[in-house]
This record gives structure tokens, C-alpha cells and sequence, in this order.
């Protein structure tokens, strides 16, 4: 990946295809992101069809393509896509879709999709030099920018009408620029490193059992991709879990406790920023059988357990300059014991969230946290998707900020 393209690392953009006779050129467009690391995912319209087939795009940006609004495969793909969006690009994009978002139509996927996103929007039009020219066009062309979205010059040259006029696609280099200046202002982490663990541990018993619990170590791995979206440098310590490790990031594989906090204390001198995402086991056997225990073996004695390390609050009592953060699993009392922890370990914010029950964040797409920074009134968050719950947390650190490390880009590690 060349370096000029580290702003797009891990960045989710949603590529809308519309029903220009460019749309062909959206291969391309669509290849160049993903290999400069993007995730993307296509929506094309009704008439993009008519030109190019959807199986082009599913098969190079590895995601199923997005149609129709009322396919009911996925559930709420209007809102769960923009959602998760770092930005959306038109590319191409026709008058009449700029008309439908100017009006704020919301009569197919894509234009719904444009009414519920928060996130920067891309437009690269392409279209007869007539219509370009059309009052009305103009007016939405107008409108839409005074939103804020970013609306790029069609190029003059040869049209397919045959006509030499400005209409043509903006050129992809041109596009790409567009798109990363825009993810760029997002990037408000460059320079930091980030230490994330995330899922649970493990601690043998014997050869095949172990004691641990149900993290799914989503919640880390959202922060690990929403740090490294934002500009960080992210090392991911992960226990046993059934994610994949995030694109542009050093992925360290652990399963007990103790491997954990070699893993972590191993990197934490160099980190800027510590989130301690794991749900890390409290005790492990004393004694660990190396072979299998046979049930015919055990009279009732009890499994005796000893304590493991608090890696927080060891790695809080060797900290320089770190900011760091925990996570407590509540099952009640939620505000009295997460600020108890903040204030034993030394923390800069703890993040409490509420485990069993139907809400439980262990397994779960969604999290309601509450947010306890230090010296600063605790802030309930909403149930969100954990990414979202994610960009919350990595924003509301910027209270602690620390003088930026001279770290290399991700893309260079
Ligand atoms: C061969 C052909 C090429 C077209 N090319 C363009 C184009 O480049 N730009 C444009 O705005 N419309 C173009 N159109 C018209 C659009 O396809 C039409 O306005 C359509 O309703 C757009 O739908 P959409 O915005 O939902 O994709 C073309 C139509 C045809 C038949």
C-alpha cells in the first residue's frame, strides 16, 4: 500500500453506484480502495443494474451488493449500513440521484440510505454536458453543498453522446484525493499508539477443560478498528475468540491471564493508550492437570482456585505517561462500583456496562455503557452498535490527551 493512501486503512465506505453509462469505471474505483485497505460495501441502484452486473462488485469488495430497500435479507440495511460508514462516495453519480438527495427522497436503498447517514458524503457526477448545465440541476448541485456534502467538478472531454462538453466521471485520482481529504479530517488519533485486549482468557484445568466466560471480545475489536480508522497505531492483545484479527493492526494471540499481561506489559512503555477491553479471568486452578482428569478419578474434592494478576492495576502502577482505560462488567450497582474502580486503579475513564439478562453486553451487537471520565460527570450512552459505542469512547478521551508519540503509520509497522 503506498503511503498516500494510509488515511483509507480500515476506513468503511459505502460506494454507491447509480445509472450513468460510467458506471463501469466504479470497477476500478471499487479495486483501488480495497487495495489501499478500505472495506467496502456497494449499493447500486435499480438502473446501475442495467449497466454493470452486481456479481462484478460482490466479488471484489467481497460483500454481498446492496439493491433493494425491501429485500429483507439483512434487516434495516438503511440504517445499519450508513451507520457503520466512515463515508459513502457516488461514484458515478446520476442527475436525478443529486435531485432525489437534494429533495430528500427516500423512495429506494440508496436515497434512504443518504436520509439517515451522519457520516461525510462524496459525490463524483457524470452526465450529458446538457444536463449539467440545467437550472434545476445547479440548484440541487447548490443545496447540496451547503449541507456539506462534497460535490466534485465533472471533467470536460468526450462524452459517450459523442458531444465534447463537462459531464465526464472526475478522474479516480481525483475521486481518491477527494475521499481521503475527507477521512482525514477524521483523523484526530495519528500519532498515538493505542494498547487494546479484547475477549476472554482461558485458565486450564487439565488438558481439555479451562475456566473462562462469554466474551466475545467484540467490543475490543471494535475499539482496535475505530482507533486505527481515527489514525492510530493499534496493538490488539485478543484471548480465544471467533474474530478475525482487524486489517492494519499487530494482532498478539494469547489464551491465559498471564500470557495477557506478558503480552501487554511487553508493549506498554510505547503505548500512549491503554483500554483494557478483555474480560480478563479472576482466578485460575491452583493445580493444572497436564493430562485429562477421568470422571471416575473425582471423589467431590473441590476445584481449588487461586487469584490472578490484576493486570490493570499492575500496569497502572508503572505508568509514565499512558492514558488508560478499564472496562467493568456490572450485573448491578453499575455507577457506585464502576466509580469505586476508577478511582482504586487510577483511571482515567472506566467504561461500565451491565452483563447478564436479555442486554447483556457479552455476545451482543449492541452496548449501553455508561462512561465514567475522571473529575467529569458520568455520561450514560445510549444502546448503539459497539462501533459506535467505540467512536464515543475514543472521543471522549481527547480530555486526556497526551503529546503525541513519533510513532510510524500503521501501514508501516
Ligand atoms: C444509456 C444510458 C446512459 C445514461 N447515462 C447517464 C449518465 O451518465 N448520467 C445521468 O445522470 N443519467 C444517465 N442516464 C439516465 C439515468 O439512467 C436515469 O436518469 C435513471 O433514472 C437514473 O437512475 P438512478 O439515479 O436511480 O441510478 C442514462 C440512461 C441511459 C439509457
Amino acid at each position: 500500500m503506498s503511503e498516500s493512501h494510509y488515511s483509507l486503512n480500515g476506513k468503511r465506505i459505502i460506494l454507491g453506484v447509480t445509472g450513468s453509462i460510467a458506471a463501469y469505471k466504479a470497477v476500478s474505483l471499487l479495486r483501488t480502495l480495497v487495495q489501499a485497505g478500505a472495506d467496502v460495501s456497494v449499493v447500486m441502484t435499480q438502473s446501475a443494474t442495467r449497466f454493470i452486473a452486481p456479481l462484478t462488485f460482490e466479488v471484489l469488495s467481497k460483500h454481498p451488493v446492496a439493491i433493494d430497500l425491501f429485500s429483507g435479507k439483512q434487516e434495516m440495511m438503511h440504517i445499519t449500513w450508513p451507520e457503520h460508514a466512515d463515508l459513502i462516495v457516488l461514484a458515478p453519480c446520476t442527475a436525478n440521484r443529486m435531485a432525489k438527495y437534494a429533495l430528500g427522497l427516500a423512495d429506494d436503498l440508496l436515497s434512504t440510505m443518504l436520509m439517515t447517514t451522519q457520516c461525510p458524503v462524496v459525490i463524483a457526477p457524470a452526465m450529458d454536458g446538457e444536463m449539467w448545465d440545467q437550472p434545476a440541476l445547479k440548484n440541487h448541485v447548490a443545496v447540496l453543498r451547503e449541507r456539506g456534502v462534497t460535490i466534485l467538478e465533472p471533467e470536460i472531454g468526450p462524452l459517450a453522446s459523442g458531444k465534447w462538453s463537462q459531464g465526464r466521471l472526475p478522474s479516480e485520482e481525483a475521486i481518491v484525493a477527494t475521499i481521503e481529504e475527507k477521512l482525514r479530517e477524521t483523523q484526530d488519533w495519528v500519532g498515538h499508539h493505542f494498547l487494546i485486549s479484547a475477549g476472554p482468557t482461558r485458565e486450564p484445568i487439565d488438558a481439555v477443560r479451562f475456566l473462562s466466560n462469554g466474551s466475545s471480545g467484540k467490543m475490543g475489536y471494535e475499539l482496535a478498528e475505530a482507533a486505527v480508522a481515527r489514525g492510530a497505531r493499534v496493538t490488539l492483545v485478543s484471548g480465544p475468540t471467533e474474530l478475525a484479527p482487524p486489517p492494519g493492526i499487530e494482532f498478539l494471540s494469547v489464551t491465559t491471564a498471564e500470557e495477557m499481561h506478558q503480552a501487554l506489559a511487553s508493549k506498554f512503555e510505547r503505548a500512549t493508550v491503554l483500554i483494557m477491553a478483555a474480560a480478563v479471568g479472576d482466578f485460575r486452578p491452583r493445580q493444572v492437570n497436564p493430562e485429562k482428569f477421568k470422571k471416575q478419578d473425582w471423589n467431590g474434592e473441590p476445584l481449588e482456585l487461586e487469584r490472578t494478576t490484576d493486570i490493570l492495576a499492575a500496569l497502572s502502577a508503572q505508568r509514565t505517561h499512558q492514558i488508560l482505560v478499564g472496562f467493568a462488567a456490572e450485573t448491578s450497582n453499575l455507577l457506585e462500583n464502576g466509580q469505586a474502580k476508577l478511582k482504586k486503579k487510577s483511571l482515567d475513564m472506566i467504561v461500565v456496562n451491565q452483563i447478564g439478562g436479555t442486554h447483556s453486553a457479552f455476545g451482543n451487537e449492541t452496548n449501553e455503557v455508561i462512561l465514567i471520565p475522571r473529575g467529569k460527570t458520568p455520561q450514560p450512552i445510549p444502546r448503539l452498535p459497539k462501533r459506535a459505542v467505540a467512536d464515543r469512547i475514543l472521543t471522549e478521551l481527547h480530555t486526556f490527551t497526551v503529546p503525541a508519540s513519533s510513532h510510524q503509520p500503521v501501514s508501516q509497522i
